[in-house]
């Protein structure tokens, strides 16, 4: 885990923090008034965005990292070389109890089996509350120890 500045980041990375920063706007979170964008790139430099969806049913909330998942899932991305993440609380720039938002445990979980899969770790970057800093970690830091299950044949239209 490294903090540095978002202007010592390569442009692609800056256009990926800054497209997880832009996903906040389509979030969805009338109950936290906590929105996250999230933004993962593929290895040829795609980007795909999601952003939190929150339900009157408050376990029914999907984060913004899943989100960007499952959207990435169903557009056939299945590897991915990095993740940027953005939050703003009720419209401005600031993050509760922290500068940063990290990914929740089932986020962690689930971004786990996509890194694992593809056999490649996801680089991590978390905008800070000022939008200046940033937090590089990976998937392979943030989860370590993981659950990784055992699959049957059969069980994915894309493996067969
Ligand atoms: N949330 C995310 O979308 N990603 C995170 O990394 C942390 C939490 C969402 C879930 C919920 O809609 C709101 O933030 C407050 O927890």
């Amino acid at each position: 885990m490294k903090r540095t500045r978002l202007s010592r980041l390569g442009k692609p990375l800056q256009e990926l923090v800054a497209a997880a920063d832009a996903a906040t706007k389509t979030s969805y979170s009338p109950y936290s008034r906590f929105a996250v964008g999230a933004a993962l790139m593929t290895p040829d430099g795609e980007i795909v965005t999601g952003s939190n969806v929150e339900n009157a049913a408050y376990g029914s909330t999907i984060c913004a990292e899943r989100a960007a998942l499952v959207r990435a899932n169903a557009m056939g991305y299945r590897v991915f070389k990095a993740l940027a993440v953005a939050a703003r609380a009720a419209g401005a720039r600031r993050v509760a109890g922290g500068d940063v938002a990290a990914p929740c445990g089932a986020c962690r979980q689930m971004l786990y089996e996509a890194a694992s899969n593809a056999g490649r770790n996801i680089e991590v970057i978390l905008l800070g509350a000022d939008g200046k800093t940033v937090v590089l970690t990976s998937v392979a830091e943030l989860l370590p120890l993981a659950f990784g299950g055992s699959k049957k044949r059969g069980g994915s239209n894309v493996d067969g």
